[in-house]
């Protein structure tokens, strides 16, 4: 109940419009009833009237208001369609962009815990769903009840004896309606969770396919895509196991009703207390009636769908940002001074300390390098100070400001960076190399391009700066990727860099003009990198080792050298690795 609460609210923006759709549906249901009341005058004033001359007269006007009336109902049908869909589809609407908005303001931690296709199952096909039940609930299910208030009517006018013995049935029919409600959302929940990991599978395999391919893993990925298929299957049946009984089950009880009325009205007639036009026109009323009420089960069957996938949707929208602007947090469009951090300590799972009390100082147009074993917490220093966690002691600061209290969007205007993996849209390479950039400037990505010796194989592709490339640049090198995403982080100029093992993926060529490009991106800025290779890191301004979380040297190399330390370690296994 609550969850079908929440999801009318979506409905409130268009009330209006719902105000419209409900009048039209009251006079469609009218419309209804007038269509099987017209059986009785059909039967009494043409076939079964005695006077000649007034069954010649109805003969010719009974047609014609037939015509009329189901002219007119399809009209007003059609009206109830348009509106009832066009308000389902827009509230649709609404929710994946609400869905898609919280989803993308969430923090890293919870895409760490997600897989990428449940999340992408959420906002399709759950959505689908609810917009089902919407639609459903408007149109058919208003729409039927007012049907039934409209034939009920009928059959209290027609005889009010008859119709009492009619409606006795329903609240017979109530209970299997709610007993394979029950069933129905069961299934759907398990076909929704299933649907879930089908389309995680689909998105892991053919993000990976190269590793699918290299490994020849083919075939252990159609069986795990088909086991979740049968699985899906299994749940697919349970829901139509209890949604094809219901319909028998639900005509059933309506046959014993339908006897009954045969059996005491067809009484009435011969007794000649009822007339034969009463009867024919009681009896279709009757049988209009009944297939309203399964109509209300089979939506009954489509709302417990909806409300299990409400749910889930629901829990994501109730998820909370866990890196939140401070009240009061300020812009901060500037670098000025230092980056510092302050026995910074944090934990991915509780208990685990990833960093064990990092103290840094990084000063204005310093290259600040951390170097130190795979794991030790690098990477995770550089999304600190970027703010995709927020560490659970200690402070990071920015020109003595706690970077909390600076809004997220500006102190990451302050911040660019470039990884080991880029990361590139399926766009033109101009609108890459642009992104984040609001509009697209020619000659800003043109300078930023040849800052980023880019330049030269860009204008070789087909379409130079439009060509496109490919989901997440399939069609371009490691090398040229990398220097695309260095080119858009030229043209963002931050003043702050964090470069995170930029040039570890790339053979030795590309990594001479990767690097040549990364030097025209380091100028005039203050830049934090992390680099396996020590080649690169020689020049810095300060070099810290992390191991284990915790820093264990700090100086230039000269010093670190001299110390004998683990950085001669690093430093002399890299030495007999590249010579
Ligand atoms: N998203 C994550 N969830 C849980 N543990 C993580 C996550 N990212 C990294 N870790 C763990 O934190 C430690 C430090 O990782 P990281 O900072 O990436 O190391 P480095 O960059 O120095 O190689 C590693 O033990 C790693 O397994
Ligand atoms: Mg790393």
């Amino acid at each position: 109940m609550k969850t079908y609460l929440r999801m009318l609210q979506y409905v409130k923006p268009y009330l209006a419009r719902i105000i419209i759709a409900l009048c039209v549906m009251v006079i469609t249901a009218g419309l209804t009833a007038a269509s099987f009341y017209v059986i009785k005058p059909v039967i009494d004033k043409i076939l079964a009237n005695p006077d000649k001359a007034e069954a010649l007269r109805y003969i010719r006007l009974l047609p014609i208001a037939v015509i009329l009336i189901y002219a007119l109902k399809g009209v007003f049908l059609y009206i109830q369609g348009y509106l009832i869909n066009w308000i389902g589809n827009k509230i649709i609407w609404d929710m994946r962009n609400s869905l898609y908005r919280h989803i993308t303001n969430l923090s890293m931690r919870f895409f760490n815990n997600q897989k990428m296709g449940v999340l992408i199952s959420r906002i399709t096909n759950d959505v689908t769903l609810m917009q089902g039940a919407v639609a459903n609930v408007l149109g058919n299910l208003i729409g039927s009840v007012l049907n039934i208030i409209g034939l009920v009517s009928l059959l209290f006018y027609l005889n009010w004896f008859l119709a009492l013995m009619a409606i006795i049935v329903f609240p017979i029919a109530v209970l299997p309606i709610i007993q394979f409600g029950k069933k129905m959302k069961a299934a759907a929940r398990g076909t929704q969770e299933k649907m879930g990991d089908i389309t995680a599978v689909l998105n892991e395999s053919f993000n990976g396919i190269r590793i699918v391919k290299a490994f020849g893993m083919e075939e252990y990925e159609r069986r795990r895509f088909n086991s979740d298929l049968q699985r899906f299957f299994d749940y697919t049946m349970r829901g139509v196991r209890a949604s094809s009984l219901s319909s028998p089950t639900m005509e059933t009880i309506g046959a014993i009703g339908i006897a009954a009325i045969i059996f005491v009205a067809g009484s009435a007639v011969i007794n000649g207390t009822l007339t034969t036009g009463t009867f024919f026109a009681f009896i279709a009323a009757i049988t209009g009636l009944y297939p309203q009420v399964k109509k209300l089960n089979d939506m009954n069957n489509v709302i417990q769908q909806a409300l299990s996938a409400g749910e889930r949707v629901f829990e994501i929208l109730d998820t909370k940002p866990e890196i939140n602007d401070l009240p009061g947090a300020k812009e901060y469009p500037e670098f000025k001074n230092s980056i510092t951090f302050t026995d910074v300590k944090f934990a991915y799972n509780p208990g685990e300390n990833v960093l064990k009390g990092i103290n840094l100082e990084i000063k204005k147009g310093q290259v600040f390098a951390v170097v130190g074993p795979s794991g030790s917490g690098k990477s995770t220093t550089a999304d600190l100070l970027a703010r995709f966690y927020d560490p659970h002691e200690g402070e990071i600061k920015i020109d003595g400001i706690d970077i909390r209290h600076i809004k997220q969007e500006a102190l990451r205007k302050l911040i660019g960076i470039v990884t080991q993996e880029t990361i590139l849209f399926n766009d033109t390479i101009k609108a890459n190399i642009a992104y984040g950039d609001g509009e697209i400037n020619e000659t800003k990505v043109l300078d930023a391009a040849k800052a980023a010796n880019a330049h030269d194989f860009i204008v070789k592709q087909p379409e130079a700066y439009e060509t496109m490339i490919g989901d997440r640049g399939v069609r371009l090198s490691g090398g040229q990727r990398q220097r695309l995403a260095i080119a858009r982080a030229i043209l963002k100029n931050p003043p702050i860099l964090i470069l995170d093992e930029a040039t570890s993926s790339l053979d030795s060529e590309s990594e001479i003009l990767v690097q040549e490009a990364i030097n025209n991106l380091m100028k005039n800025r203050t830049t934090f990198v992390i680099a396996h290779r020590l080649s690169t890191v020689r020049n810095a301004d300060k070099i810290v080792v992390i191991d284990g979380g915790v820093i264990k040297e700090e100086g230039k190399h000269e010093e670190l050298l001299a110390k004998n330390g683990i950085y001669t370690k690093l430093y002399n296994m890299q030495f007999k690795l590249h010579e």
